[in-house]
């Protein structure tokens, strides 16, 4: 199918495009009411997840209400654990939650590298989504890191610090890696199957990179996001580690096209080290607390930061539910105002 919008790929692959092309992370969710219309009659959060009409319905909401240049598939980072025997719940206003851990050899044994069989309801809302969108704008799938579903694994819920899994880390670095493998492995097979079902292009959230030492962030982090890269084709790769400034070298070497920046990154210093990949991002999510008129002049010199590298305009993590989308609005036009 051709694409009608399609800045998204070609800022991507480093193209020059008439304007920036703009998108949120986290824009399926509940900072839009029409989103929280369509939760309130469920069961809750897996239940959305899993019934493909409903989530192909809240993937194109903020294409039509708030005239972003991409879609995200609505899903969670959570539905890889979940397939691999390690069900989560999702517990209103707590987070995300393990009944299981895996702290041992023994707990280990209770999971399997996923059948990506498991996780058809995600293949079928892309189907559903990309038939919806009749090519307005590009469609985006997306997993977890190993690093970052491996955190959630090993603690079985949110943390601040992620002591269990960084624990592992120093205590039993074998049976950390035979995790990371397992998971690297479902992610792969899970991942090929969203291209197969009509993503356009990929987005691997590190949410918890930059909890770790440079040294061990290279160890048990990257050089499993590495193998991921090297092993999807045919579309455009975005690897957002989220605080991880310290890699930026490194990432520099990922088979990737474009790197997402936190907004504690710097735009001008992070051009100069990744000269060849598009770079994404990077407002932080609370200067849309701001007015209008700041919200206009933030976004302008977040604009200005990027210059003329190839850049997708984002904030620099998900947009916060408590947000007003008026404020969201002013941010997407502002991007397509002031870039073009
Ligand atoms: O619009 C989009 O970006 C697509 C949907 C999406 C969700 N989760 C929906 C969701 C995406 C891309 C994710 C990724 C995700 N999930 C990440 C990586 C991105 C990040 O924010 O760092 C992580 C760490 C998770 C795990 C997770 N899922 C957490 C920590 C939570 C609870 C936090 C919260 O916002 O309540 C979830 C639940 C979740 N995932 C919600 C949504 C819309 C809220 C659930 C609800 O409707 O009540």
């Amino acid at each position: 199918m051709i694409l009608k919008n399609d800045l998204l790929l070609r800022a991507a692959r480093g193209e020059k495009t008439e304007r920036t092309p703009v998108w949120l992370m986290r824009q399926a969710g509940r900072v839009l009411p029409e989103y929280r219309a369509v939760r309130e009659h469920l069961s809750g959060f897996k239940e959305l997840v899993e019934t493909p009409e409903l989530a192909a319905e809240v993937s194109i909401q903020p294409v039509d209400i708030l005239d972003v240049d991409a879609a995200i598939i609505f899903s969670d980072i959570l539905v890889v654990p979940d397939a691999m025997g390690l069900p989560y719940e999702l517990v209103e206003k707590v987070g995300p939650r393990f009944s299981k851990t895996i702290r041992s050899e023994e707990d280990l044994e209770g999971i399997k590298v996923a059948d990506p069989d498991d996780i058809s309801y995600v293949y079928e809302a892309l189907k559903i989504t990309k038939r919806a969108l009749n090519g307005r704008v590009p469609l985006i799938g997306f997993s977890g890191a190993p690093w970052t579903l491996f955190s959630y694994m090993v603690e079985g819920g949110g943390s601040k610090t992620f002591s269990e899994p960084k624990r592992m880390l120093y205590q039993n670095p074998q049976l950390a890696h035979r995790l990371l493998d397992m998971i690297t492995e479902s992610t792969i097979a899970y991942l090929k199957r969203q291209v197969e079902s009509g993503a356009d292009l990929i987005q691997i959230f590190d949410s918890w990179a930059g909890i770790l030492a440079p040294e061990y962030y290279r160890e048990f982090s990257l050089k499993y996001i590495k193998r991921i890269c090297s092993a999807i084709e045919n579309v455009p790769i975005t690897v957002f580690a989220k605080g991880a400034w310290f890699a930026l070298e490194d990432m520099a070497d990922l088979d990737c096209q474009t790197i997402g920046l936190d907004w504690n990154m710097d735009a001008s210093i992070v051009k100069s080290i990744l000269r060849a990949k598009t770079l994404q991002g990077n407002l932080d999510p609370c200067a849309l607390y701001g007015s209008f008129d700041d919200i206009r002049k933030e976004t302008k010199s977040m604009l200005d930061s990027f210059g003329d590298h190839p850049h997708i305009a984002n904030l620099g993590h998900g947009v916060y539910p408590d947000t007003d989308p008026e404020k969201v609005k002013c941010f997407i036009e502002s991007v397509k105002e002031f870039s073009s």
